[in-house]
């Protein structure tokens, strides 16, 4: 089989992850890091082994053999990077928050679809097996009908130059918030129907803290808060009629707990092993592609735009810098 080749964008936090993934895939690799120092390129590539280093974002576009562009840059810079790399007909896989907003959003993926080029959002939970093993758990009926949801993401990392920065599209919702909005609509089908929500902000004028809470019809109620403040235990919770499930890791959970009362475990379901988690969303662009396809079936465009026109609502309403 040829190989899968990634190329990645930006060489920070999140890439080094993504190259550690790439790095014990059998399926696909990494050829080459994009920087826009060649000497960080080519650090990184030393300690990835990985093929390719450039010290240009351009470059690593224009590489023939490179088969899909990860953007692994901030929020703020996805769209350029992205739109760049459509226009040389480049399938690419977009961090999440997918863009810096739903303008942004709508014209990167019109473009994509114009040009027949692929683009998803790498919103990792979309892609992992949990999803499946989950939905099968709740239309089992073990919990009854799922009434309520909880789910908290809390990660100190007010530190960090592009969380605390409007400009770079900084914030709790486009890094934590957003992969709450994706677990309830990846575990409930109904429409949500209100949105309350209140929001602490940062001197810099990006929101720190937030809680949001969605009335989706059918009378389900969902109460999500996020930080980028505070470290939290980051657990799901999907409370049905007659027990509720437990998700012990919002983002990589390593098993799923069905209770009934009082915390007395019925069912546990361990979940399958993994290298990171990230290498389903890989192996995910690499079918879509061979299928001749633009997106990802699961992680469909319209759902993509759905979540940051939720984003933007939200950020208007807490007049966040940038949105006021
Ligand atoms: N899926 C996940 O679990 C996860 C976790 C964390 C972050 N993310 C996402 O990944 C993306 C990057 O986050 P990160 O934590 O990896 O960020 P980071 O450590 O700050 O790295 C971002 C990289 O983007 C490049 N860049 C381009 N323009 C920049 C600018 N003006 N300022 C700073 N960096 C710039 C830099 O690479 P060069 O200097 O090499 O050009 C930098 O190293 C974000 O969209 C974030 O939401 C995803």
């Amino acid at each position: 089989m040829k190989p899968f080749n990634v190329g990645i964008i930006g060489a920070g936090h999140i890439a080094e992850k993504m190259a550690a993934t790439l790095a014990r895939m059998e399926d696909a690799s990494c050829l080459a890091i994009g920087s826009r120092t060649l000497s960080k390129a080519q650090t990184f590539a030393e300690r990835f082994d990985i093929p390719r280093a450039y010290g240009s974002y351009d470059e690593l576009i224009a590489d023939p053999d490179v088969d899909l562009v990860y953007v692994a840059t901030p929020h703020s810079h996805h769209f350029d990077v992205t739109r760049r790399a459509i226009l040389a007909g480049k399938p690419c896989l977009v961090e999440k928050s997918f863009m810096a907003d739903a303008s942004e959003a709508a014209a990167v993926i019109a473009l994509a679809r114009e040009k027949g080029v692929f683009v998803a959002e790498a919103i990792w939970i979309r892609y992992m097996p949990v999803r499946d093993i989950a939905r099968k758990v709740l239309a089992s009926g073990v919990i009854g009908k799922p009434v309520t949801a909880f789910a908290s993401l809390a990660y100190n990392v007010s530190e960090k130059e592009r969380i605390l920065s409007p400009e770079l599209g900084g914030g709790a919702l486009l890094d934590l918030g957003v992969y709450l909005l994706n677990f309830v609509r990846m575990y409930f089908d109904e429409p949500i129907e209100q949105i309350s929500s209140s929001c602490i902000k940062a001197e810099t004028g990006v929101d720190a803290s937030e809680s949001i809470t969605l009335t989706l019809s059918g009378g389900i109620l969902a109460t999500l808060q996020a930080s980028g403040w505070s470290q939290g235990d980051n657990q799901g919770v999907i409370a049905g009629t007659t027990g509720y499930l437990v998700f012990d890791d919002l983002i990589n959970p390593t098993r799923l707990r069905v209770c009934r009362k009082r915390h007395v475990v019925e069912q546990e379901i361990p979940l399958p092993e993994q290298i990171t988690g990230f290498e389903y969303q890989v192996r995910a662009c690499r079918d879509a592609i061979a299928a001749g396809l633009v997106e990802p079936s699961k992680m469909p465009h319209a759902e993509t735009l759905y979540i940051m026109h939720l984003m933007d609502r939200l950020r208007t309403e807490w007049g966040v810098k940038g949105f006021e």
